[in-house]
């Protein structure tokens, strides 16, 4: 059965739609069936993925809004088994029009419904904010990635999308849980980093993945060519810290690493 996992901080450029899109990428490229949902105004994990949003038919707003059908607004995105939802501008719209509609914190997991099983995993791009878009991806999902920077002030913003996700538990989805909470544009030299390491692991036990993500600049390169990073350097430390993050949400050893692997993978240009 198809797992759905929010990725979600309503802190700003913490690595959210990076995520989403290498992780999906790399998962993808192990034969994992891969949707991306955009659910950000800003698309960027739309564009990330080299995706024109000016040839879109439907977007994200119109599965929400229901004007169309899910599976009609699912498009390719070049890598291989990963597909998306993408997002265009439309979207904030959808944060006011859904005050007044029925089951407005409901309608992503309803329309997800016929679908979640066509795939093994259905990451959902969130926006930095913890409105109605953002509650409606937290009812549709089974768990959530908290992507956070090892930063002093990261643990206040954390206890804010805490009690959002007991809130949400509680009224809507009992079944959600934290997946994992990753460290982003890790620096391990730094002493803050362990710090905050260290603090947000007392806090939330088990919860922080083993992997962290570095700061590289082949990862913050890689959306203007519109590919993952995978695709973009393989060799990169970006690409191998993904890599490993895969695995270590896949529950399985790293056997054949990206460095090694040749012509198996590939990007259809668009
Ligand atoms: N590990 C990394 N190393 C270097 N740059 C990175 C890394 N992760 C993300 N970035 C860059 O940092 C910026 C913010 O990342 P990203 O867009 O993924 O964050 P976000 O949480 O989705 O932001 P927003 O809240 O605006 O949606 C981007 O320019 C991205 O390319
Ligand atoms: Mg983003």
């Amino acid at each position: 059965m198809g797992k759905i996992i929010a990725v979600a901080n309503q802190k700003g450029g913490v690595g959210k739609s990076t995520t989403v899109v290498n992780l999906a990428a790399y998962l993808g490229s192990r034969g994992k069936k891969v949707l991306c949902i955009d659910s950000d105004p800003q698309g960027n994990t739309t564009t990330s993925f080299g995706i024109k949003k000016k040839s879109l038919k439907f977007s994200t707003y119109d599965v929400l809004i229901g004007k169309s059908r899910v599976q009609d607004t699912i498009v390719d995105t070049g890598c291989e088994n990963v597909s998306i939802i993408p997002a265009t501008e439309d979207l904030a719209g959808a944060e006011i029009e859904l005050i007044n509609m029925e089951n407005r914190v409901n309608r992503m997991k309803m329309q997800l419904l016929g679908i979640k099983n066509d795939y093994d995993y259905i990451f959902i791009d969130c926006p930095p904010a913890l409105g109605t878009i953002t509650i409606n991806a937290l009812v549709a999902s089974d768990g959530i990635i908290v992507p956070m920077l090892a930063e002093f002030f990261a643990l206040e913003g954390l206890s804010q999308l805490v009690n959002t996700i007991k809130i949400v538990k509680t009224n809507y989805n009992t079944s959600l849980e934290i997946t994992g909470i990753l460290f982003t544009m890790f620096d391990g030299r730094l002493n803050v980093s362990g710090e905050v390491v260290a603090e947000v692991e007392k806090y939330f036990p088990g919860k922080v993945f083993e992997t962290k993500i570095p700061r590289n600049v082949r990862i913050s390169e890689a959306p203007s060519h519109g590919k993952p990073v995978m695709y973009y350097d393989k060799n990169s430390k970006g690409a191998e810290s993904y890599e490993l993050l895969g695995h270590e949400i896949l529950g399985e050893p790293l056997e054949l690493p990206l460095k090694k692997r040749r012509g198996i993978f590939s990007f259809k240009k668009k």
